[in-house]
């Protein structure tokens, strides 16, 4: 059933991104559910610079390790085989967000948005269900991704997203169906499909602007991650982490508040945590070489 949505998508929008090598080799080996650590390790070392990054990246003040890792193996044993494959998935899907000249919004800013997004969602679930920081990472990562499809196919397009936005004061949602007929969470989450991601991420990218799921059959984690995930979104905007396309900020529902078990007081030590990780990541991430 949804393959036809795909299909309604590409001959809407038009061309879809096609996912990075790494990444691809990565989803696909996880669909069959032949992924194993040393597998990971392979696709990882099969792109040099890749592997030089993730190396680095297990490596910074943000993972904290007390011991340097040399090898990707040993940052498998050490950090865990779910954390090096989120990032090195996040490695590689950073380079749908580079070298856009011709976009109509700053594509590196959605990119610092969605690393901002990426580092609020993992430190917030961490209080709920330490288990699930690196899906919420990744999800940060990724849940932005139906403006690249839209970017990518019809920039000029974009750009009248956006003066509805400004200029009559749309919704993102209302001016994105508009102009496109798909929002960007549903064409998101279409895309991750057809790229062949677990539905637990589909799913959330999907929901990513509805905490609420009322209407949503959804599983009590599954819940919690979405709900991590909106309000990361959130945050970062508040923080200014990065630059969303979308400036105005949603109200957070009590339900959410509730969900995640963040009283009143504890906002400002959770938004002081997620500025610090997000500089430590950063620091990390755009260091040379
Ligand atoms: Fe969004
Ligand atoms: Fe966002």
């Amino acid at each position: 059933m949804i393959r036809v949505k795909v299909q309604d998508l590409i001959s809407q929008i038009g061309d879809l991104p096609t996912l990075p090598s790494v990444a691809s080799r990565i989803t696909q080996e996880m669909k069959n559910e032949a992924l194993t650590a040393k597998m990971l390790g392979a696709i990882i070392e099969g792109d040099t610079a890749l592997a030089a990054k993730v190396l680095r990246l297990a490596n910074s003040a943000f993972y904290g390790l007390q011991k340097q890792v040399t090898s990707l193996d040993k940052a498998v044993m050490v950090l865990g085989f779910n954390t090096v494959k989120n990032l090195a998935l996040s490695v590689s899907i950073h380079a749908l967000f580079k070298g856009r000249p011709d976009s109509p919004i700053d594509v590196d800013g959605l990119w610092h948005h969605s690393l901002g997004c990426a580092v609020a969602a993992k430190v917030i679930i961490e209080k709920v269900d330490k288990k699930l920081n690196d899906d919420a990472f990744l999800f940060g990562i990724l849940h932005d991704i139906g403006k690249i499809v839209f970017i990518n196919a019809r920039p000029q397009d974009y750009e009248k997203i956006l003066l509805l936005m400004r200029e009559k004061g749309l919704p993102q949602s209302e001016a994105e169906m508009e102009v496109m007929e798909f929002t960007h969470q549903r064409a998101g989450s279409l895309l991750l499909d057809s790229w062949k991601f677990p539905d637990s991420i589909i799913l959330a990218v999907k929901y990513h602007h509805d905490p609420e799921l009322k209407t949503a059959k959804i599983e009590p984690k599954e819940k919690d991650l979405i709900r991590a995930l909106f309000l990361g979104n959130q945050l970062a905007k508040a923080l200014h982490l990065g630059k969303s396309t979308n400036p105005v900020r949603e109200e957070i529902p009590k339900t959410v508040w509730q969900a995640l078990n963040i009283k009143r007081n504890e906002i400002k030590d959770v938004a002081s945590a997620i500025q610090g990780n997000y500089e430590l990541l950063l620091q990390a991430w755009n260091m040379e070489g």
